[in-house]
């Protein structure tokens, strides 16, 4: 899945004759899941018409301060577009372009949006060979990147004017591979290799019966999302469970039971920098599988447990520099209990869900958490969607991480 799914661009196309590119360019971009805006200069409506564009990205294309609807004018609000982008891309961006967004100039909607917009703005200069080589561009240049922008730099080839060497706009695809590339390199859990635990265990009875329990794995699921869209490496460990997931960060280990998913942690734990284990792991197994199903002849039947190892408290032995959280889901005396298992299972953090709240727990696409650190601070949290709780979670990792 790509970093730009969901995301809002907003693409301000200036007057080059590399404009005709940006069809391509938004076409790009949908396809990834990212929504689009775009923005034009009067003159570069020469090299490619607002119709393609508003067409292919599926909304309005502006380039003035006002739009003309009935006898109403409009201001086309470009602080607010300024503010809507997560990412502004300005391509092709002309020396003339370039020249006045160093300066501050503003005299049209592009510039002014350009000086409105917070988020990240990429810019990817277009313009023939001595114009690129020219004193003047390369300090602009050096000065928008001194401001923060992030240039594409242009590649050599075939120019307009006939003339070979520096000056070409990157290829659409070049320019959404960088955009991705250097949005990946700044998450924070980039590099950081992550496991999980997720959904219930079985314990096999006999060839066609086990002790289960109702957990989903949505909440490990969420949460192993979560942690790859911030750039973690991540070994989803998950009992059986209907859960989907597509995400190239996450490799999913399918096991059954706790001792295959005890073998599994193991495997991957000295290599991993976090891992959070949220699977409701069975307590105990039948202590003798009967190797054929067994019939219903006796009035009563005892089936003798044993316990499961305790995946967490193992790693709790053996970790170094991992950061090791568990989850406790209480009835009574929560917070007690849920201190008690963090200092038992020598743990970083613990996350605790109590069943007392309404919305929490297994079944739900909900879930409503405190989580406790080793100093034994606590956090609450509302009520959320499960998708939001592992934001959080993820997040409240990050900030005990730096
Ligand atoms: N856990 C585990 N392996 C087990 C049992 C539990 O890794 N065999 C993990 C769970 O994934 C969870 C944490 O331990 O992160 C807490 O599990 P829980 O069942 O609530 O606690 P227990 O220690 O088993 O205590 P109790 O059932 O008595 O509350």
């Amino acid at each position: 899945m790509s970093v730009l799914r969901g995301k809002k661009i907003l693409l301000g196309i200036t007057a080059g004759i590399a404009a005709y590119k940006t069809a391509n360019l938004v076409r790009l971009f949908i396809k990834l899941g990212a929504e689009v805006k775009v923005i034009m200069t009067p003159a570069s409506k020469d090299f490619i018409t607002p119709l393609t564009l508003s067409t292919l990205s599926k909304n309005p294309v502006h380039s003035a301060f006002y739009s003309k609807e009935d006898e109403n004018e409009l201001w086309n609000n470009h602080v607010d577009l300024g503010l809507w982008a997560d990412y502004m891309l300005i391509a092709p961006a002309t020396a003339n372009t370039l020249s006045k967004m160093v300066s501050g100039t503003c005299n049209n909607l592009l510039l002014a949006t350009y000086l409105s917009a917070k988020c990240p703005v990429y810019f990817a200069p277009a313009m023939d060979l001595d114009m690129y080589q020219h004193p003047s561009t390369k300090q602009s240049l050096e000065k928008l990147q001194s401001f923060g922008n992030i240039l594409i730099p242009a590649t050599s080839g075939e120019l307009a004017s006939g003339l070979v060497g520096e000056g070409r706009m990157a290829a659409p695809e070049d320019i959404v591979s960088f955009i991705e590339n250097n949005i990946l390199s700044k998450l924070p859990l980039k590099g950081k290799k992550v496991l999980l635990t997720a959904g219930p265990t079985y314990e096999a009875i006999d060839p066609v019966r086990f002790i289960g329990n109702h957990s989903s794995g949505k909440m490990g699921f969420a949460i192993a999302k979560a942690a790859a869209n911030l750039g973690a490496e991540v070994y989803l460990i998950s009992g059986p469970s209907h859960q989907q997931i597509q995400h190239s960060l996450v490799h999913r280990i399918d096991v059954v039971s706790a001792e295959e998913m005890y073998q599994a942690s193991h495997q991957y734990f000295n290599e991993v920098d976090i891992a959070i284990l949220s699977a409701a792991v069975a307590d105990y197994k039948p202590k003798n599988l009967a190797t054929q199903k067994i019939k219903k002849t006796a009035a009563s039947l005892e089936i003798q447990l044993t316990p499961t190892k305790d995946i967490l408290a193992s790693l709790g032995k053996i970790k170094k520099h991992q950061f090791l959280v568990g989850f406790a889901l209480e009835t009574h005396n929560e917070i007690q209990n849920a201190k008690s298992k963090l200092e038992k299972k020598n743990l970083d953090a613990i996350v605790l869900n109590s069943l007392q709240d309404k919305g929490a727990g297994f079944a739900t696409d909900t879930n409503k958490i405190t989580i406790i650190d080793k100093d034994l601070n606590e956090k609450s949290f509302e009520l959320k969607s499960k998708v939001a709780v592992a934001e959080d979670i993820i997040n409240e990792i990050i900030k005990k991480l730096v």
